[in-house]
């Protein structure tokens, strides 16, 4: 069962070696280059030559933003973009058939619309505090915080923001009821979608029961045995769970197949930020309710932003739903972490931001991990839902202009911040969230005391306690 989806969303694959294509300047409208500054921004640029300087998961140096001004005009001249063209730079887009711009052009007019409706609004609001449970706690981890204390007894302070205790334990429901308002709106009876952990796939199947659609769930066979709780549980939330030969990727291609034949009856529900415009923007939009909670929940608590904003990066949507309310903000350093999986030299991993090249997959353009000819190869992390070849263009966006950083943790090192964190603070973290708990070893004996460091625990780990119980048998 398992397809290539190049005969749907054209083309796959490499566009160009990257090294010789991150200068911002070159995919800037004119506008957004400010007139005195062009010739001496040039030397100070984050010039983001940066597989090395910033994925290399070894470097803790901030992004090289010595000018606060460019990067603030290059994020709002995107911004504007964005809105008509669902582009992020380069990345992003839509590369589908002519058949599907129709009604992708009608979800983008819907959502335009939602987005402004007040009653829409309020509705979702209301499902967001009574159905999800926000806002969820922003945690301060006393106990964690006293691991990470030096001989002295100085450290950062870490603040977990739980979205681990949103209904159906993900951070996934946020996106996936506003969606299903949004697909119920326009009049759809059925919603499809693809699920590697089985999180989106809880909360899509949760959603439509509460909103009387038909739903129909795929995933891969293996990560059906690896997250079969999450099965069992769709199931019982009254959804078809469909197996696909293959994984994630594999599934995401067989549910936009199973959407494209039923076009006018169906709604296919995207989990992350990735494929065609207005996708990315809008699951985004839906996440960003994290980010903005922690501003407020941050400003109650000490009176100030977050220093540091840390989130795993699986496709983007938990990472963008914390970072995107601080984008602008240049005092807050966004540190997205990705699956190294056996380590990035290993050939199995999930470090596409890292290790990935330009190229255009699913319907949009990112960063892709592929091979030389430029077809995808597979990807790899003990957190399931962190098993994508793609990424978030607007991640992809961000890395190039040094806005965000990103590095890697192993597999080893996720399961012993799920350990960690079980035994320090009494919290079992999903394993992708787990990825993000893994960076503060590196990342906090560099921070200067009392810094404020926000870690995004976007699951929770029921789901894996078992692999992470028998990790050492494998
Ligand atoms: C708990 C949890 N965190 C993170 C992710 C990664 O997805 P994303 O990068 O879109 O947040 C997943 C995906 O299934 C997940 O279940």
């Amino acid at each position: 069962m398992a397809c290539n989806f190049q005969s749907v969303f054209l083309p796959q694959g490499k566009l160009s070696r990257f090294g010789s294509i991150v200068s911002m300047k070159v995919n800037l409208p004119l506008k957004a280059q400010p007139e005195n500054d062009t010739q001496t921004m040039a030397p100070t640029m984050p010039s983001v030559t940066s597989k090395e300087t910033l994925s290399s998961g070894g470097v803790m140096c901030p992004p090289m933003i010595t000018t606060k001004s460019l990067t603030w005009r290059l994020l709002e001249a995107e911004e504007r973009k964005v809105g008509s063209t669902g582009k992020f730079g380069k990345y992003g887009g839509r590369f589908v058939p002519e058949t599907l711009i129709t009604c992708l052009d009608k979800l983008e007019a819907e959502f335009n619309l939602v987005m402004h409706d007040a009653e829409f609004q309020e509705e979702l609001a209301i499902a967001l505090r009574d159905y999800v449970g926000r806002e969820t706690p922003l945690y301060f981890a006393q106990r964690l915080t006293n691991h990470y204390k030096n001989s002295n007894g100085k450290g950062p302070e870490i603040y977990l923001k739980r979205e681990d205790l949103n209904h159906g334990g993900a951070h996934k429901i946020n996106n996936a009821i506003a969606q299903a308002m949004l697909a119920k709106r326009m009049g759809r009876k059925s919603i499809v979608a693809a699920t590697g952990a089985g999180q989106h796939g809880v909360a899509t199947a949760a959603a439509c029961a509460k909103l009387s659609l038909e739903c129909t769930i795929f995933m891969g066979s293996l990560d059906m045995e690896r997250q079969s709780s999450n099965v069992l549980l769709m199931n019982l939330l009254g959804a078809q769970v469909k197996f696909v030969d293959g994984n994630f990727k594999d599934a995401t291609s067989e549910a936009i197949r199973n959407w494209v034949g039923n076009l006018e009856t169906s709604y296919y529900l995207a989990g992350t930020a990735v494929g065609p415009h207005p996708s990315p923007t809008m699951v985004r939009e839906f996440q960003s309710i994290i980010g903005k909670e922690t501003r407020k929940q941050a400003m109650e608590k000490w009176g100030g932003k977050p220093d540091v904003l840390v989130a795993c990066v699986g496709s983007g949507s938990n990472a963008l739903g914390l970072f995107h309310e601080f984008l602008r903000d240049e005092d807050v350093r966004l540190i997205g972490v990705e699956a190294g999986g056996s380590g990035v030299d290993s050939g199995r991993h999930s470090a596409t931001l890292a290790r990935g090249e330009v190229g255009v997959y699913h319907g949009a353009m990112s960063y892709l991990l592929q091979d030389d000819e430029g077809q995808i190869v597979g990807a790899h992390s003990i957190g399931v839902g962190l098993e994508y070849p793609g990424v978030s263009p607007e991640l992809s966006f961000l890395k190039d202009i040094g806005r965000a950083e990103f590095y890697t943790v192993t597999d080893q090192e996720a399961i012993d911040a799920y350990r960690r964190l079980c035994r320090l603070e009494g919290i079992f973290p999903a394993l992708e969230a787990s990825h993000a708990l893994a960076f503060l070893e590196k990342l906090c004996p560099t921070l200067p005391h009392g810094t404020k460091v926000v870690v995004n625990c976007s699951g929770r780990g029921d789901k894996d306690a078992r692999t992470v119980f028998n990790y050492e048998l494998y």
